[in-house]
């Protein structure tokens, strides 16, 4: 009788210690909002949706309409913040009804508080508005284009300057669903991070829908004479038509990353998987934006050697773009994670040999940072503090290598099977969700390692995301073809003619490290015998440019400075133009001709590149 009692008792018993251990661990991974780089409230009153209707302009360089946004008010508060910066408002409309507003007080890269009125039940608020000198907007001539005939404009929001074309709360942890009607010249495509159109309309008009909830920094938009071509079922290419072809050709092993991608860290949430390819004054590699990822044409190399950056914003449909950095402090939480997993991708697709070449390049661009920056700058941590800062200036390539290496270091010490088992239940569990560096330190240690036994010690999760430096426990990469390298180095070193180095089969990472590790100061005899036999100077392949280019400029070596010229003129990717400038004016006589040629090429810069370079050469 007591046994017949007891049992559902027990029953019940367990169910209401699952309830509450589930409950506890739910939220325990709430992420509280706090942002130092937003004037939002999205815990008072949060944006659920947002409405574009914008009209552009090229001749005034400038975008005009209306943006109008769903609200969810949690606590009936009377007052919406959003983010703004040199938007000029011309009214704003509470449930259609015109309320009042007023810009607060802002800070420079912060931009300005929209502050608007609202009641408890208003529902949408529509803000009718131009953009003025918007920092998010880059407005192409005709001649800065491969067409040379029409006129061209793309957005870069992250990681602050969607509200200089939008008024949003522009916080990585808000996210909203969006649709937009985008009106243009009847010549010209637009197409935006959301449904595209694959065909030019008949009057310039394109609607668009993105309908997964994402953050304002992933709202992107390119406006010109695109044309788009297929590569698979879920992925084609937009660029220029003389680029088309080219661009289809190199990426033409999306699908199979995809693939790859899907069979690590599950489905692909976002349908189709596109690219753009823009016009060369794009700042940055790439720029994951969601179902259509911006790129650099400098990726076009003719032989897919650079497709690691196609593999690398694609990764970012998971980590960023599901799982995303709650403020820019986590940056790592997006770029980390997302280099290790393109590195899961390179090797999935193209295999070990090819992945650990990679990877070692990726440490001795660590190296390289933390030599540059000092073991003890608070900018060689992974979790950052910008507060006070413009969030474009504090962040470094160290979240992208330093995060590689720290996961890399995880998976070693906890096996590759187990480590994939738990990335994959965290990219399911945060789906959509804002993360921070405590939140994920909670859940691995909750998932996967334990709290306070031996591995958690061995692995030192604090010192890797807290403290500057490389702890000593990193998994190195090793590269057996490096190994070759480095011979063929030696023996060139050792007087041997570059016509005697067995370089036949090397791949453009081969060179990249051949490059990278010859000694700093070469003679005029050395660099013109490496040029005469390899050619550097003519190479097409930008990266292998990039690093010959540095090498001539600190080698004082004349023939390569044509093409340093040419580089310069006709590559706008801020990773390239900074070295590049930065090496020219450490070198006194070469400070001169850095300065003649930025005076021509600076107007064709994007302004986040001419930002950097103006301080590079102390530019008035
Ligand atoms: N999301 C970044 C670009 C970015 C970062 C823009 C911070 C604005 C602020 C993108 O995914 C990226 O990392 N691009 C890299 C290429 C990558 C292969 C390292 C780049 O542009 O160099
Ligand atoms: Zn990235």
């Amino acid at each position: 009788m007591n046994f017949l009692i007891e049992k559902p008792f027990i029953a019940l018993f367990l169910i209401l210690i699952c309830c509450f251990s589930c409950q506890k661990q739910t939220s325990n991974y709430d992420v509280k909002f706090s942002d130092a780089h937003s004037f939002a409230r999205p815990d008072q009153v949060a944006v659920k949706n947002i409405d574009l209707d914008l009209k552009i302009d090229f001749d005034k360089k400038q975008l005009t309409g209306r943006a109008r946004l769903t609200l969810q008010n949690k606590t009936a508060t009377d007052s919406l913040f959003l983010d703004t910066r040199d938007l000029e408002i011309f009214e704003v409309l509470a449930d259609g009804a015109p309320t009042a507003y007023r810009l607060g007080k802002g800070g420079d890269y912060l931009g300005q508080p929209l502050i608007i009125a609202i009641t408890p039940s208003t529902k949408t608020v529509t803000v009718k508005y131009a953009t003025t000198q918007a920092s998010a907007l880059q407005w192409l001539t005709p001649a800065q284009t491969s067409g040379g005939k029409h006129p061209f404009l793309f957005t870069q929001s992250q990681p602050i300057l969607a509200r200089t074309w939008l008024p949003c709360q522009d916080s990585p942890a808000v996210r909203v669903t969006y649709t937009a009607r985008i009106a243009t010249d009847a010549n010209l495509m637009a197409v935006m991070s959301a449904t595209n159109p694959v065909e030019k309309s008949a009057d310039g008009v394109y609607q668009f829908e993105m309908e997964q909830p994402i953050p304002a920094y992933l709202i992107a938009l390119a406006v010109g004479d695109l044309q788009f071509q297929a590569i698979g079922e879920r992925s084609g290419v937009y660029a220029e038509a003389a680029l088309l072809e080219k661009a289809a050709k190199e990426f033409e092993d999306t699908e199979s990353m995809m693939t790859a991608a899907e069979n690590l860290y599950g489905p692909y949430r976002w349908e189709r998987y596109d690219m753009i390819v823009l016009p060369p004054s794009f700042p940055y590699g790439g720029m994951e934006n969601p179902r259509l990822t911006f790129l650099t044409p400098t990726l076009l190399a003719g032989d897919k050697s650079l497709v690691s950056t196609v593999a690398h914003e694609l990764a970012h449909s998971w980590s960023g773009n599901l799982v995303t950095n709650a403020n820019w402090n986590d940056f790592w939480l997006n770029e980390g994670f997302t280099t290790y997993f393109e590195h899961r991708i390179m090797e999935a697709v193209y295999g070990k040999t090819y992945a650990e070449m990679l990877a070692s390049l990726s440490f001795s661009d660590l190296e390289d940072k933390i030599n540059e920056l000092g073991a003890d700058n608070p900018d060689a941590r992974l979790h950052l503090d910008l507060d006070g800062r413009d969030p474009d200036e504090g962040t470094t390539t160290i979240a992208y290598d330093k995060g590689h290496f720290f996961l890399r270091t995880v998976e070693k010490a906890v096996g590759r099977e187990a480590w994939d088992r738990f990335l994959r239940g965290y990219f399911d569990t945060f789906a959509f969700k804002p993360m921070t560096s405590a939140v994920f330190l909670q859940y691995l240690r909750r998932e996967l390692i334990g709290a306070g036994g031996k591995l958690d010690k061995q692995l030192q999760l604090e010192k890797w995301i807290y403290d500057s430096g490389i702890p000593e426990n990193v998994n190195l990469a090793k590269s057996m073809e490096f190994e070759r390298v480095k011979t063929e180095i030696a023996a060139w070193l050792s007087h041997n003619q570059a016509s005697s180095l067995q370089t036949n089969d090397w791949t453009t990472h081969h060179w990249l490290y051949f490059l990278r590790n010859l000694p700093q100061k070469l003679s005029m005899e050395q660099m013109s015998d490496l040029d005469i036999t390899f050619g550097f100077s003519k190479s097409g392949n930008s990266e292998i440019a990039n690093e010959w280019l540095q090498k001539s400029i600190v080698n004082h070596y004349e023939p390569a400075y044509l093409a340093i010229e040419n580089f310069l003129m006709s590559v706008g990717r801020r990773k390239f133009l900074k070295p590049i400038y930065k090496r020219m004016a450490e070198t006194p006589d070469m400070l001169p001709m850095a300065k003649l040629i930025y005076a021509k090429a600076r107007k064709t810069y994007h302004p986040i590149s001419v930002n950097t370079i103006d301080a590079i050469l102390g530019w008035e």
